[in-house]
């Protein structure tokens, strides 16, 4: 049997896709400053629709509200996608959970042992309460174009314990679920043949309405005890689903309001953050 390590390569993810165009371009980088920078580098030089960029380790990964995002060499997935879709701008937005759902269904492919919540705006977390990927999405303006950067991480070989102290009880990797070391190109794979459907259809519909029933399915906001973020407000309330156009629904003791954008943060009864 051989004990050769999965290559990290473009022919080994060429190998595994069945996509007309998502994917079909690739940069493979062993070291980068952001996925996402050279993404926005790419849209600006008219790259290909689906071009993605894959990177070993990032110096200068960038998370949501200008957080770092981890990126440590030789087990995690680092990634992001140029698109081009055919939308009107104010549908943009929902490009971030249309990701959160290709995610979600890559990694249920590969641990089918395990349900994975999904946590509004555009987070995966584990049943165990631990974050397992986040998405970055960005506009840039190309003439009269947009463009996204969709950037993904996802957490998905080594252990918690290999986290900085100031996540590690929130930070979860998919082999610990999975009890065994995972291959990064085979999920990168499952999420961009998952994707390309789940765009072509949303490009179709123009709102997130084909995927309500699994939001609401996997949705770990539902029903529970929020706060959510936007810059300086912050407001309370019990979530209470998406709507269509992903808006998350928050009913507040002043009535329900509808979210555009935030952090969210699951509270216990004390009202503390549990997340
Ligand atoms: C978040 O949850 O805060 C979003 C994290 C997004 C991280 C990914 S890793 C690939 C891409 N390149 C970056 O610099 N960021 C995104």
């Amino acid at each position: 049997m051989s004990n050769a390590v999965p290559s990290f390569s473009h022919e080994h993810l060429e190998s595994l896709l069945t996509t007309r165009a998502i994917g079909r371009l690739a940069e493979f980088h062993d070291c980068i400053d952001s996925t996402n920078i050279r993404g926005k580098q790419l849209a600006t030089s008219q790259s290909a629709h689906g071009t993605v960029i894959v990177a070993n380790t990032q110096t200068a990964g960038r998370g949501r509200m200008t957080r770092v995002w981890q990126s440590p060499p030789d087990c995690n997935l680092y990634f992001s996608l140029v698109l081009f879709p055919t939308i009107p701008p104010q549908i943009v937005p929902q490009l971030a959970l249309l990701c959160a759902l290709g995610v979600h269904e890559a990694m249920s492919q590969t641990v089918p042992t395990h349900t994975f919540g999904l946590k509004w705006p555009n987070d995966l977390w584990s049943q165990q309460g631990r974050k397992l990927s986040g998405i970055l999405c960005e506009a840039v303006l190309c003439g009269s174009q947009t463009a996204i950067v969709a950037g993904i991480g996802i957490n998905v070989n080594g252990s918690s314990d290999d986290f900085p102290p100031d996540i590690r009880q929130t930070a979860g990797t998919l082999s610990e679920l999975a009890n065994h070391p995972l291959d990064r190109i085979e999920l990168l794979a499952k999420f961009l043949n998952a994707f390309e459907p789940l765009l072509d259809q949303w490009q179709a519909a123009q709102s997130l309405q084909p995927f309500m029933d699994t939001w609401n399915k996997f949705d770990i906001l539902r029903g529970t005890s929020i706060r959510v973020q936007n810059g300086d407000e912050i407001i309370e309330g019990i979530a209470d689903g998406i709507r269509p156009d992903g808006r998350l629904v928050l009913s507040t003791p002043d009535g329900e309001r509808l979210i555009h954008a935030g952090d969210t943060h699951i509270l216990r009864n004390g009202g503390e953050e549990a997340n």
